[in-house]
C-alpha cells in the first residue's frame, strides 16, 4: 500500500477506523480487515450497506436505485459495497450490530476442487467441494464460487456446519442458462478446481440465546438454513425450532427423510412445509400458499412464548413478504436475520 494511494476511514457511532487503497470498495477494504460491517449481497442490489457520508470525497459507482433511491443519494446516503474514496473519509453506520463486529472474520481465498454434484429436485443441484485447508465460517454465511473458464463468480451460502473442516456443500438452484448454474449439469465435473472467497454474510446463527428459533426458506435458501440447524443440532442448545419451507410441487421438496429423523431428535421441532402450486397429484394434505402467509397463520395461532430470533434466506420477494409478518407478530427487527438471493450483477 503506498502513501499516495491509501486513506483513513472513520465509521461512526463505533469509532472503528481502517485503511483502504484507491480502488477498492469500503466493504472490501472492511472484509481485507477482518472488519465484518453489514451487507448482504455485496453488489449495490439489496441496500444491507447503507450508510451516511459524513465527509471526504468519494465517488460510487453503479447501483441499483432499488437499493439506493435518488432521495437518499441525495441526503449523503452511500452503499459502502459502491463506494471509492479519494480522500480521508468518515460514514456513519445506519445499521451495525455489536455481535457482528465481535465475530468478524478475515476474508481469504481458498483453492477448491469439485467432490460430487447430485439432484435433489428437477432444479436444485448438491454441489460438493473441498478446499485445500480449513475456512472459518459462521453457520450460514456464504462464499463466492469462481468457475469454469469465464471465471464466473456467483455468491453461495454454506449448506454444511463449519466443523465439517474441509469439506463444503452448496444448495443450489439451476437457471435456465445460468451461467454458473447451468455447469452443474455437465460442465462442471468431479475433480475440476474452483475458487472461493469469504466468508461472507451477517445471517449467521446467533448462539445461545434463550428464546424460539424460526426458519423460514423457500428453493434454494435451504442452503443457509440448513448450516444453521446442523449446527444447533451439534450445539446440543435447546430451545423450540420452527422450519417453515416454501416450494411449488411436492416434487420441489426434498431432505424429508432428514426433517423426520431431525424431528424424532430434537424436544421442540417441527417443519412445515408449504406448497404454492399444489396440483391434484400431488395428493397434498400439508400447508398451501406461499411461504410467508403461512409463516403468518402459524405465528398468529401457535403464540410462541419468548423473544424469538428469524432466520430467513431466499428469493428478495419472499424475503421483502415475510419481513414485515415477522415484525406485526412480535419479533424485533435486529433478531431478523435474512439473505437475499438477488441476482448477480452481469
Ligand atoms: C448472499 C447471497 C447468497 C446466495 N446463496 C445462494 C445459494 O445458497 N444457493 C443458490 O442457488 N443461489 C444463491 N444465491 C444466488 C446465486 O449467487 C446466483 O445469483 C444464482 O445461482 C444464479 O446464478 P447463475 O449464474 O446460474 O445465473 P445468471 O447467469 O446470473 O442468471 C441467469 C438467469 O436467471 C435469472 N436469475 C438469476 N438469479 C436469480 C435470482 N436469484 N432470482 C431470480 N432470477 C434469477 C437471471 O435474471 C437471468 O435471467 C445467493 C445470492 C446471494 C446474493
Ligand atoms: S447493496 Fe451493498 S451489500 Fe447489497
Amino acid at each position: 500500500m503506498t502513501d499516495a494511494q491509501a486513506h483513513k476511514v472513520r465509521f461512526e457511532p463505533v469509532g472503528i477506523e481502517m485503511e483502504i487503497e484507491e480502488g477498492e470498495t469500503v466493504l472490501n477494504a472492511a472484509f481485507r480487515q477482518g472488519i465484518s460491517l453489514m451487507h448482504g449481497c455485496k453488489e449495490g442490489q439489496c441496500g444491507s450497506c447503507k450508510s451516511k457520508l459524513v465527509d471526504g470525497d468519494i465517488e460510487l459507482l453503479k447501483y441499483s436505485t432499488f437499493a439506493l433511491p435518488d432521495y437518499e443519494s441525495e441526503t449523503g446516503h452511500v452503499l459502502l459495497c459502491r463506494t471509492h474514496v479519494y480522500s480521508d473519509v468518515s460514514f456513519e453506520l445506519l445499521n451495525y450490530d455489536e455481535d457482528l463486529l465481535s465475530r468478524s472474520i478475515a476474508v481469504k481465498a481458498f483453492p477448491a476442487c469439485v467432490t460430487a454434484i447430485s439432484a435433489l429436485t428437477q432444479d436444485i443441484r448438491l454441489l460438493e467441494i473441498e478446499i485445500e485447508r480449513p475456512i472459518k465460517f459462521w453457520a450460514g454465511q456464504y462464499v463466492d464460487l469462481t468457475a469454469g473458464d469465464g471465471g464466473i463468480t456467483r455468491a453461495f451460502s454454506m449448506a454444511n456446519a463449519p466443523s465439517e473442516g474441509t469439506r463444503l456443500r452448496f444448495i443450489i438452484k439451476k437457471y435456465p442458462n445460468g451461467a454458473f448454474s447451468s455447469q452443474l449439469d455437465g460442465g462442471l465435473k468431479v475433480g475440476d478446481s474452483l475458487s472461493v472467497k469469504g466468508p461472507y454474510g451477517t445471517c449467521f446463527r446467533r448462539e445461545e440465546r434463550p428464546g424460539p428459533m424460526l426458519l423460514i426458506g423457500g428453493g434454494s435458501g435451504m442452503s443457509p438454513l440448513w448450516s444453521i440447524l446442523a449446527d444447533h443440532i451439534e450445539s446440543r442448545e435447546q430451545r423450540p425450532v420452527r422450519f417453515f419451507y416454501g416450494a411449488r410441487t411436492r416434487a420441489d421438496l426434498f431432505y424429508l427423510d432428514e426433517l423426520a429423523a431431525i424431528a424424532a431428535k430434537l424436544s421442540d421441532f417441527k417443519f412445515v412445509p408449504a406448497l404454492s402450486h399444489a396440483t391434484a397429484e400431488d395428493n397434498w394434505e400439508g400447508e398451501v400458499g406461499f411461504v410467508h402467509e403461512v409463516v403468518s397463520r402459524h405465528l398468529c395461532e401457535e403464540k410462541l412464548a419468548g423473544p424469538i430470533d428469524a432466520y430467513a434466506c431466499g428469493p428478495t420477494p419472499m424475503i421483502d413478504a415475510v419481513l414485515p409478518i415477522l415484525q406485526v407478530n412480535g419479533v424485533e427487527p435486529e433478531h431478523i436475520y435474512f439473505d437475499k438471493f438477488t441476482p448477480a450483477v452481469r
